[in-house]
């Protein structure tokens, strides 16, 4: 390797403390918030919950004083943001009520369940005045800005493919399986696939997608491909039913950039050209969701200067996944209509 990359992101350690809200109790919210704990200054002050005696223990476990509802949560005036990370259904309805309450909101992936909906969110959020941001954390790690850097400075010449998959084994009682939740593997896995593809192609003008769905009637698995104006073509793969190496290659006219498994979280960039072979690499250690702290921290940096949007994950561009996923959606005939109906 001739050369080590480094990445631009500012140290999560030095981001100002925020006084957050956290919508939701669970698998997620309990590793953000414990990532935030230990390498960031922002202080939880709040969590709602659809039944505060039941999150009274994990509100405890994280040193959160107030465990509230939503509304509370909405009107807390020790609150300057709230993270949503309830389930994909209500991601866009539980951050229009806060972003009405005049609070800045980081929505975990994906921000709402259509473009549509992501739409109504974003003209609500720039009405408001306030901060409005889906949680992808992929964006926001040191590893995302080296491929953004590798991508500018040209090392692998025009990008004209793009490879990106996730697989990972479900298990029955994962609420992954629930219609009622939208779900299947597309919202939970396939977002980081879709996401890289939609944001490297920019603007699709062909998508062709096949599905499969499981014994509880959700998407299991998906193939889809992606054409841009220019001929450039994303290969896109998701399943909840096998685990795969859930890598990403960006390929290009001189070159590639290699990121393995799993490649939406930590982890190396590999830089190698036709002509030279490996000619730069990245490192961190593999903290796997240890690293949900970064956008914590880009979240707290970009409302105290005052942005309503967060540079590493511009709300146009959520928009454009979810129109690139509503795209495959309508190919493979998922409608989400059983959570919408909820
Ligand atoms: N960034 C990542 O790596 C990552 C990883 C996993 C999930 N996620 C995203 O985070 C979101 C939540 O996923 P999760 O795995 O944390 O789910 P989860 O473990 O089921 O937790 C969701 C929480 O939302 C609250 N909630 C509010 N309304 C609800 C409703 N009607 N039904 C069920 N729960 C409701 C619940 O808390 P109360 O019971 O206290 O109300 C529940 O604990 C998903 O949209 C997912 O895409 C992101």
């Amino acid at each position: 390797v001739s050369e080590l990359l480094r990445a631009r992101t500012p140290d999560p350690a030095d981001a100002p403390a925020l006084r957050w809200g956290v919508v939701g109790t669970g698998w997620i919210a309990e590793r953000f918030i414990a990532s935030a704990q230990r390498h960031t200054r922002q202080h939880f002050q709040a969590v709602a919950s659809r039944d505060p005696d039941r999150a009274r223990p994990f509100a405890e476990a994280h040193g959160i004083p107030d465990v509230v509802d939503l509304d509370g949560l909405a009107a807390h005036p020790g609150v300057d943001v709230v993270y949503v990370a309830s389930p994909h259904p209500f991601h866009a309805e539980h951050a229009l009520t806060a972003i009405r309450a005049g609070k800045h909101v980081l929505v975990e992936k994906p921000i709402a369940l259509d473009a549509e909906e992501a739409r109504t969110l974003a003209e609500a959020a720039r009405a408001a005045g306030v901060f409005c941001a889906e949680a992808l954390w992929t964006f926001f790690l040191p590893r995302w800005d080296v491929v953004a850097q590798v991508l500018e400075r040209g090392d692998i010449g025009e990008l004209r493919s793009v490879l990106a998959e996730y697989g990972e084994y479900l298990p029955d009682d994962h609420r992954a399986m629930d219609p009622g939740l939208a779900g299947g593997s597309l919202l939970d896995l396939g977002t980081y696939p879709i996401a890289t593809i939609s944001r490297l192609l920019r603007a699709p003008t062909r998508v062709e997608a096949l599905g499969t769905d499981n014994r509880f009637g959700v998407n299991e698995q998906t193939g889809l491909l992606v054409a841009d104006g220019r001929g450039a073509l994303g290969v896109g793969f998701t399943s909840l039913g096998s685990s795969t190496p859930t890598s990403a290659t960006l390929a290009g006219t001189r070159g590639a950039i290699e990121l393995p498994g799993p490649f939406y979280q930590p982890g190396p960039v590999i830089v190698r050209t036709w002509a030279d072979g490996v000619v730069a690499a990245f490192d961190e250690p593999a903290i796997g969701h240890d690293g949900l702290h970064y956008e914590a921290a880009a979240t707290a940096r970009a409302i105290a200067a005052g942005l309503t949007e967060a540079p590493e994950r511009p709300l146009d561009e959520s928009i454009a996944f979810l129109e690139l996923l509503d795209a495959v959606r309508e190919r493979i005939g998922v409608d989400f209509g059983a959570a919408r109906a909820g």
